[in-house]
């Protein structure tokens, strides 16, 4: 028998608080017309929660939407690069919280690109019949990451998760064609170079512990990747252009969602784009988003879906999915993360305090 792995749950989380791009007004020299007009974000949630906490929430959703019990997963794969610690892995804490008794499970970090590596990692450990129900994970935390005070990478990022549960199946739907790439050698155009056993542990430099970034030279690099990743992969799936029915693509800036759709010369309506809510969440964007679009009726049976992604390390990825016959959950869940009685400003409160009075008075 032939095995394929088909998606049969689906779930997100979003934290409650939101921070507007007026809020980041108060915090860094930017406003909300630079934000909007150069990356398409207006607002993003900050977590008051961690990544294990979240990916939970995501999680039961996703398997409520398959029908199935946390005992019936066998392999859970988080894709992330915020994990809650070093040691034990995040996996290994929603495994527990879940309850997923009879699932190994591990982190797996590509940063921006990691969902669609775990999801490739996912599939073929399913194709090759060593797991039958895999939960696929991307769940992040960025928030931790940043300074709030420097506008060249606040604006950017948000905190989320997303999941599905990928079965076993005879019917050849699940991934058709993926790759997956690393240019290690350029790795320090978006790192964060103090949080790590490489960093000063005893004398850091605060700003060590933020994420650095040359904004420009990520920008060109994504565009070329996602572009050319994205086209080599419908290639690879034997489709034509016009039988992709929907780009669900890394929401990282606007404009590299544009330029990705304009190499695969698709028109606005077969892109899903959630930028403007919750910024770029990383490994959560794409199965958050994806969430989202068989929610808003945009997945039809059989449909052919595009992911592409790009981010740290630096990594790309790509993939074509041939969906399965249900685009409708089993069941849903109450899942839901614990109230949160502060605004995201006031959770950024100790963020602000640690960066100084901000770069607003240099
Ligand atoms: N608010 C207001 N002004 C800002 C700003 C902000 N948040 N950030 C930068 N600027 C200013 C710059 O200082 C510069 O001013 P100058 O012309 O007076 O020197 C001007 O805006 C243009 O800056 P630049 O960095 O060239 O803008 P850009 O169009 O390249 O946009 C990014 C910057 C970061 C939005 C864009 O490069 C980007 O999205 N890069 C990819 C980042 C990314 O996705 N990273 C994660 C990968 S997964």
């Amino acid at each position: 028998m032939v095995r394929y792995a088909e998606i049969t749950g689906w779930g997100k989380c979003v934290p409650p608080s939101v921070l507007s791009n007026s809020d980041l007004e108060v915090l860094t020299d930017t406003s909300d017309d630079w934000i909007t007009t150069r990356t398409g974000i207006k607002e993003r949630r900050i977590s008051h929660v961690n990544v294990s906490d979240m990916a939970v929430v995501a999680s039961l959703h996703a398997l409520a939407a398959a029908n199935l019990e946390p005992t019936d997963i066998d392999l859970i794969l988080l894709a992330t690069c915020t994990a809650d610690l070093v040691i034990p892995s995040a996996a290994s804490l929603v495994q527990a919280k879940l309850g997923a008794t009879n699932a190994a499970a591990l982190d797996l970090n590509a940063a921006c690109s990691g969902w669609i590596y775990a999801l490739n990692v996912g599939t073929q450990m399913v194709r090759s019949g060593g797991h039958n129900r895999v939960l696929v994970i991307g769940a992040e935390k960025l928030s931790f990451l940043l300074d709030f005070t420097d506008r060249s990478t606040a604006v950017l990022f948000g905190d989320g998760a997303g999941a599905v549960v990928l079965e076993a199946t005879e019917e050849p739907v699940g991934l058709r064609s993926v790759e997956i790439g690393t240019d290690g050698s350029v790795a320090d155009i978006l790192c964060v170079p103090g949080v790590g056993t490489a960093g000063n542990r005893y004398q850091g430099d605060p700003s060590d512990y933020a994420v650095h970034m040359d904004g420009p030279e990520v920008f060109r690099r994504a565009v070329t990747a996602m572009g050319e990743a994205s086209s080599r992969v419908v290639e690879q799936a034997g489709l034509s252009v016009d039988e992709v029915d929907l780009l669900i693509p890394h929401q990282a800036n606007v404009r590299i969602i544009d330029a990705t759709a304009r190499k695969l010369k698709l028109a606005p309506e077969q892109v899903f784009v959630n930028i403007a809510s919750y910024g770029n969440t990383s490994a959560a964007t794409i199965p958050m988003a994806l969430t989202e679009a068989l929610q808003e009726g945009r997945v039809e049976p059989g449909a052919n879906i595009v992911f592409a992604a790009f981010g740290a390390g630096l990594t790309w990825a790509a993939a074509v999915v041939r969906w399965g016959r249900r685009v409708e959950p089993l069941g849903t869940s109450d899942a839901h993360l614990p109230p949160v009685d502060k605004t995201a400003a006031e959770l950024l409160e100790a963020n602000v305090a640690f960066y100084g009075e901000g770069r607003r008075s240099e």
